[in-house]
């Protein structure tokens, strides 16, 4: 059958359309003509859309976005499809960075988060509130029992973690143990959340998730299937892991994000004076995904860090994090490890906004990150 058949066999079906094939069209049909020739019963009555109703389970900053009114669902499919898949994650946008990902105009966008704000009221918070929501944020524990009082309970939830030094400190071990501790049973110790991975070295290694469940008696299969591990191969694939990883994180329940390594990528595409400043700029835009992410999910997100040496530095440190002042100012607590004696690591906050700069002493064996007495 031709396409032209198909045509008129369907227009057959349907008596208002046949009509309208006689009648020579005009180019704008106005309002009014549509009135004129459509019985006021017939006409189409917008549908009212559905008010978000806050549950008692569920949080509003939670609510979908095709709730968000005014929103049709090309541009419910347009957001979903670039990680913005919650009123809080539009909210949280900026309008030319919401018009760039989900490819509207900045009008639209600009819409978009002054109806999402509105409807979730993002102003300001009583102190005490602000307190309550601190005391409720989940700890994520380290295996280290000194690890995690230096870090005031474990590895915070809604903020951005860092762990840098030299090559062999324990970064990717530490990493390793975050995901077992996130991703095994409640009754064990862990969280029974989901845990994405986004590995640009090569380095994740799931025997080591076995070795270290085989710690707890955690069962392997359960712990694993909860880790999804992102292989980046560059920086702009790095970038798109963590776009495209809303999806995961409502389905998947995640409550951890892993970077390792935060800049490797970024050290080695962007060689030479001449491209700092494009690497600083990039590296910045990719942080506060990151740390939007940790606050609108609430999730943790840690990531690790090379370090680069100043030889000619005479009092103190001769190694420093990479990235300078933006991954400085981006990270909410940074933690530096240096090697000590045998298996044994020391750690140090070098900045948060709630511990002092302290040291703990560590250890890394078979069965992941313990303290210096086996433990
Ligand atoms: N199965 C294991 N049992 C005991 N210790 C291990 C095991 N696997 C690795 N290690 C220890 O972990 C150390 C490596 O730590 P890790 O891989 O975390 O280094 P890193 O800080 O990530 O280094 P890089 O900067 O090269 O990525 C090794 O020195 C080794 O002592
Ligand atoms: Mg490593």
């Amino acid at each position: 059958m031709s396409k032209k058949e198909e045509t008129v066999k369907t227009t057959k079906g349907k008596e208002t359309t046949a009509k309208k094939a006689t009648t020579p069209k005009p180019k704008k049909e106005p309002e009014d003509w549509i009135e004129e020739i459509l019985p006021k019963q017939t006409k189409p009555k917008p549908k009212p859309k559905p008010k978000p109703q806050k549950t008692k389970t569920e949080d509003l900053s939670d609510i979908a976005v095709n709730q968000i009114p005014g929103v049709g669902p090309a541009v419910a499919e347009k957001l979903i499809s670039s990680g913005y898949i919650t009123l809080a994650a539009v909210a949280h946008a900026s309008p030319i960075e919401l018009a760039e990902h989900c490819e509207i105009g900045e009008q639209t966008a600009k819409r978009l988060i002054s109806a999402s704000r509105s409807q979730i009221g993002i102003g300001f918070q009583n102190a005490k509130e602000l307190l309550k929501a601190r005391n409720k944020l989940i700890k994520i524990p380290t295996g280290s029992k000194s690890l995690d009082t230096l870090l005031a309970g474990g590895i915070e939830t809604s903020s951005l973690t860092e762990f840098s030094g030299e090559f062999r400190t324990g970064k990717t071990q530490i990493c390793f143990q975050l995901c077992v501790m996130t991703a095994m049973e409640k009754k064990l110790g862990g969280l029974e959340s989901g845990v994405i991975y986004i590995d640009t070295e090569g380095t994740f290694r799931p025997e080591r998730i076995v070795q270290i469940c085989n710690r707890f008696n955690a069962p392997t299969e359960e712990v694993l299937s909860r880790i999804n591990v992102g292989r980046a191969y560059n920086s702009d694939h790095q970038m798109v892991l963590v776009l495209e990883s809303p999806k995961f994180i409502k389905e998947g329940n995640v409550k951890l994000m892993i970077i390792d390594s935060l800049t490797s990528h970024f050290r080695a595409e962007f060689t030479g004076r001449g491209s700092l400043l494009e690497r600083q700029q990039k590296l910045n835009k990719y942080l506060h995904q990151l740390l939007r992410l940790a606050e609108v999910y609430d999730i943790a997100v840690v990531a690790t860090n090379q370090v680069l040496s100043k030889p000619d530095v005479l009092y103190g440190e001769t190694v420093f994090p990479i990235g300078g002042h933006i991954v400085a100012h981006s990270c909410t607590t940074r933690v530096f490890l240096r090697k000590s004696k045998g298996e044994k690591r020391i750690a140090r906050v070098i900045d948060s906004p709630h511990i002092p700069e302290i040291e703990t002493v560590f250890m890394i064996g078979q069965d992941g990150i313990l303290d210096v007495n086996g433990s």
